[in-house]
C-alpha cells in the first residue's frame, strides 16, 4: 500500500474545489476543544454527555467540531448553524445548508479522518495498526474461512496490516452507502486503501471511480487558537 497523502495546511481555496474532487482532512482528536465547543448542537452535547469515558467524549466532540469547522470553511456558513440529518443506520448527511457536499467521518483513537466530495456518495474508515487477539476470529466471521487461513499464514505484522486493509475497505464500502458494517459489502463500490500516518491504515470508498490519488487534496486541521 503505497498511497501516503501529504497533509497540508489549507490555503484558502476550499470553496474553489473542482467538481468530483476528493478532499481528505486529518483531525487530531486530542486537540484542545476550548472555543470550539460552542458550535456543537444540543444532541451532540447530549451524546458526549452520555459517554462514560472522558477521552471518548473529548474525541467525539473534537471530531464533530472539526467536521463543523471544515464544512463551514467550504460552504461559508457559521459552524453552529450547520444541521445534520441521519440515515437508517446513522450516516450523517447535510440538512442545512442545502449543498451538493457529500462527506463521511471516521475516528479511532487520537485521529479522525473526514472525506468530502460533491458528486458521489462517500465512505471512509481509519484504524490504528494494533494487533488484538480477537482479530482472527473476526476475520473468520467477516471475511470467510479462506481469507482467515490466508491471513494466518502471514507473519504477525503483515497479518495485522492485511487484516486492517480488508477491514477498512469493508467499513468504507458499508459507510459509503450508509449501511451497517455487518451487511454484505457491495463490491461494485470503488474502495482504496492508503496510509494516513505510519502505523495507521485507512480506506476511502465512492459510488463512482475514486479520483487518481495524485489529485487528492489532503489537509490537516489546525487547532483553534
Ligand atoms: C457505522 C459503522 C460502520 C461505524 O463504524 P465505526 O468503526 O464504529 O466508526 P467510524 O469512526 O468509522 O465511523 C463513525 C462515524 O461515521 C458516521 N456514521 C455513523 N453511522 C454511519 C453509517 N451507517 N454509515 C456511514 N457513516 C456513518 C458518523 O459520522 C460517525 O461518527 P460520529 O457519529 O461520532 O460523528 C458501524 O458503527 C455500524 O455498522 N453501525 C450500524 C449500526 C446500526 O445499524 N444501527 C442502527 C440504528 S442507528
Amino acid at each position: 500500500m503505497s498511497i501516503i497523502p501529504v497533509w497540508r495546511s489549507p490555503d484558502g481555496t476550499l470553496a474553489a474545489a473542482q467538481p468530483g474532487a476528493l478532499h481528505l482532512w486529518l483531525i487530531d482528536t486530542d486537540m484542545p476543544l476550548s472555543a470550539g465547543l460552542g458550535c456543537l448542537s444540543s444532541d451532540e452535547r447530549e451524546r458526549a454527555g452520555k459517554m462514560l469515558a472522558q477521552t471518548a467524549a473529548q474525541r467525539f466532540c473534537a471530531a464533530r467540531i472539526g467536521l463543523r469547522r471544515i464544512i463551514s470553511g467550504y460552504l461559508g456558513v457559521d459552524a453552529a448553524s450547520i444541521r445534520f440529518s441521519y440515515g437508517k443506520h446513522g450516516k450523517p448527511g447535510l440538512a442545512y445548508p442545502s449543498a451538493r457536499l457529500q462527506f463521511n467521518l471516521s475516528h479511532s483513537g487520537r485521529l479522525a479522518l473526514l472525506a468530502l466530495t460533491d458528486t458521489d456518495e462517500i465512505g471512509v474508515d481509519i484504524e490504528p495498526l494494533d494487533s488484538r487477539p480477537a482479530l482472527m476470529a473476526i476475520a473468520g466471521k467477516l471475511f470467510g474461512e479462506e481469507t482467515q487461513k490466508s491471513l494466518e499464514m502471514l507473519e504477525a505484522s503483515q497479518r495485522t496490516q492485511c487484516f486492517f486493509q480488508l477491514w477498512t475497505l469493508r467499513e468504507a464500502r458499508a459507510k459509503c452507502i450508509g449501511n451497517s458494517v455487518f451487511s454484505q459489502p457491495d463490491m461494485r463500490i470503488s474502495a482504496l486503501n492508503f496510509t494516513p500516518e505510519a502505523g495507521w491504515v485507512a480506506a476511502v470508498a465512492m459510488t463512482r471511480t475514486i479520483p487518481e490519488p495524485s489529485t487528492w487534496c489532503s489537509y490537516r486541521l489546525a487547532p483553534l487558537v
